[in-house]
Parts: C-alpha cells; structure tokens; sequence
C-alpha cells in the first residue's frame, strides 16, 4: 500500500467512527497498488438466474410476488456479506466472514427465450406434495416432474430451480437440496415448504424460520456446502479449512460454545449450521473458496449463463419507491423492504407520537428487516428512515 492510500486510509477509518461518509469509501479500483495487478486474481461477481415454481394446493400456500422478492434481497444481502447482524458475530470469527461474490436474481427469460418473471404458479390436487416421493430407488420428487403431479425443471445448467410446495407437517424439514454432484440431473434444485420462503411475519414457533435464511442455507448446499458436523471430529470434516469440527448440531441461538466432543469453538452463526435465522449471519473464507472450486467444477455452465435477469429499478436516492413497509396497520410484526443500489448505511428510528425514540437500528440499504412491534400499545407511531441528509417518515397504525 502506498503512503497515500495509506493515509486515506487512517482518515477514513477515523472519519467512520463519526459518519458513514459516502466519498470516503475505499473505492476497490483506487485502492489497488498497479505494481500488483497481475497477482490478483479476476472474479466478477457472480448472478445466477433462478425460477420459483410455485405449486400449490391450498391457497395460503401460493405465495405473493413480493415474498419471492423480499427472500432474493435476503439472498442478495447475506451471499454479499451486506447483512447487519454481522455486527453481532464475536470478534473470534468475524475476521473469517467471507462476501461470497454470488447474487441471485429471478430470471427474465424462460428455456423457450420466451419473457417471465422468474416465477410459475400451478395449482395441484397433491396435498403435501413440498415431501412426497415415489417409492423408487433412488427416490423421485413428486413436486419436481410434471407427469408426477409437479413441475418439469428449467435447464439446470443455467438456472437455480426452487420449487416451493407444502411439506407434511411435522417432516422435520424446512428445505431440502440436492448436491452438485447428485447423478439424476432432473432432480437438481431446492424444494421448500412456502412458509419458509423470504420475510414472512407469521406469529407461531415456526418464526425462528421466518427471516429467509433456509434458502440461504440449502444453496450452500446447492453450492457445496456441508453442514460443519459433517465427519464429526475428524480431520476431514466439512472439507473447509475454517470452519471447527463439531460433534453434532446446535439449534437454537448457541452463541459462543465449546464442543466437547471435538473440542473446539464451533461458528454456531455460520449460514451452514441449525441455528434460528437470527442467529446465524456468515459463511467463511473457506467456505468461499470451496464454493467458488466447486462451482468451476461441477457447474462451470452457471458461470458462462447468459440469462437476463427482472430487476427492480434502483436509485441512488433515497425515495418513496425504495421503501416498502407492511401490513400497515399492523398488529404483531411489520416488514420494513429497503431498496437502494448504493449500499449506504440508514438509519431506522421508530418514535411515538409523544416524541420518544422507541427503537433504532441501521441497516445496509439493501436490506429487509421484521420489526417486532407486537409489545406495544396500540396507537400511531412514525418511522424514520434516515440516508444521509435524506430522510422519509411513514405512519404506523398499531392495532
Ligand atoms: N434443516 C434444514 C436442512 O438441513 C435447514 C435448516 C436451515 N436453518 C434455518 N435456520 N433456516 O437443510
Ligand atoms: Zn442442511
Ligand atoms: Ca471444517
């Protein structure tokens, strides 16, 4: 580093304490010392287009547009590394926590270059068809053919095929993914039971999965990934250098604990492991380095695809259009949808209308948050959305 840079650097660094300053971020092209750009590795960041096949029997499990969109900003937000609660990692694992470099968009474009939004929708007479299988070795999923009541998948190769149908209740899933290298290539993909898709307010135990991160987690699988107590102890573990053996799984929201069978710390907050939503908010360096190996070798097509993407338009000022806030009113939860392409800091303040300050939070721009709200009183509230010098007020009705 050169002792300019350097010394943008420390000015920088102090200057964040006070203010997130939007010219003084490191601008990854100026920072770059020329002397070693060839050293560096070339990687863009990769976008893999999916389609949501929605197959539904009930219609509560035909899911709104806007749940589809707000799971892709959580996949956009953690696979970037953009999520806040990174903040609450110990500082014994943060410096591990890897920007994957992958994003996700619906695909525009079906196999047949026809337009789409990235979505199907068919209705089917197959209660519980998210976990039925044929009886065959090996097995077939019924939700993942068309002539077995489901839906055919798009052209693996270039897309990521999710197919949300409801699971059997008490299936002890959530999701489910196939690996990179499964042989029956008409069964690559994730299913998924439709509560656990993207933001979903719901007010049962089922909220520990309501903040999208089960597909966060099954497409590491999709990526490669294993859970981290795969192997146990031994040395072989998950195949990631950096992620700690452990003898079984956690759920629940662990923190900071010791395995005693493996005797190490295990990253309890890795995307990877059982942990509740809220409680997990990295993948590793190595998990990285894992997914981006596999990915050349066993789905190098994923990284040539040319498949256009729906996008929503993005500014880079803060505007009515880039907040989404609802139910409103609203009675247990509220989900606050930000979308604003340049990855500024906002401030979140929710106050009464007696002028206290009830909550605040910052958050990336491209981010979605459930707010829980259902511990106060009924009445009218404001919520502050602060970028800058910018700010938009909404009211909130609690009832
Ligand atoms: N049990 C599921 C699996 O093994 C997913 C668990 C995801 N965890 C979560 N907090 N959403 O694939
Ligand atoms: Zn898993
Ligand atoms: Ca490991």
């Amino acid at each position: 580093m050169r002792l300019f840079n350097l010394l943008v650097f420390f000015l920088c660094a102090s200057i964040s304490i006070y203010a997130q300053q939007d010219w003084c971020t490191p601008d990854r092209g100026e920072l770059t010392d020329l002397n070693n750009l060839h050293t560096i590795k070339p990687r863009m960041v990769l976008t893999i287009p999916v389609v949501f096949h929605i197959v539904w029997h009930d219609s509560i499990d035909n899911i709104s547009d806007e749940r589809i969109q707000s799971q892709i900003d959580v996949l956009n937000t953690d696979y970037r590394k953009l999520n806040s609660d990174l903040a609450f990692v110990p500082d014994l694992f943060k410096h591990l926590s890897a920007d994957m470099e992958i994003e996700f968009c619906l695909a525009s474009v079906d196999p047949n270059g026809q337009p789409s939004t990235g979505i199907t929708r068919i209705y089917t007479d197959i209660k519980d068809i998210g976990t039925l299988n044929t009886p065959s070795i090996p097995s077939r999923a019924f939700i993942k053919h068309a002539n077995l009541g489901g839906v055919d998948s798009w052209d693996y190769e270039k897309y990521l095929n999710i197919w949300v149908g409801k699971f059997q209740d008490n299936s002890g899933y959530l999701g489910q993914s196939s690996f990179p290298w499964y042989v029956d290539k008409s069964e690559d993909g994730i299913r998924i039971d439709p509560k656990y898709v993207g933001i979903n307010c719901i007010n049962t135990t089922k909220k520990k999965y309501s903040y999208g991160r089960t597909l966060t987690h099954e497409i590491g699988h999709y990526l490669g990934l294993y859970h981290p107590w795969e192997n146990k102890c031994s040395a072989a573990g998950d195949q990631v250098d950096d992620t700690p053996s452990q003898s079984s799984y956690y759920t629940g929201c662990p923190g900071l604990i010791y395995d005693y069978g493996c005797l190490t710390v295990p990253i309890t907050m890795n995307f990877m492991q059982y942990s509740d939503d809220k409680c997990m908010a990295m993948f590793t360096e190595g998990q990285k380095t894992r997914v981006w190996d596999i990915l050349q070798n066993y789905r190098p097509a994923l990284l040539t695809q040319t498949i256009n993407c729906n996008f929503l338009s993005k500014d880079t000022i803060l505007s009515e259009s880039h907040i989404k806030i609802y139910p409103n009113p609203v009675n247990t939860c509220l989900t606050v949808e930000l979308s604003i392409e340049n990855q500024l800091e906002v401030q979140l303040e929710l106050w009464d209308i007696t002028g206290k300050l009830i909550y605040n939070e910052k958050m990336p721009s491209i981010a979605i948050r459930p707010l829980e709200i259902g511990y106060l009183p009924k009445g009218i509230y404001l919520l502050k959305i602060n970028s800058g010098n910018q700010s938009i007020t909404r009211k909130i009705i609690v009832i």
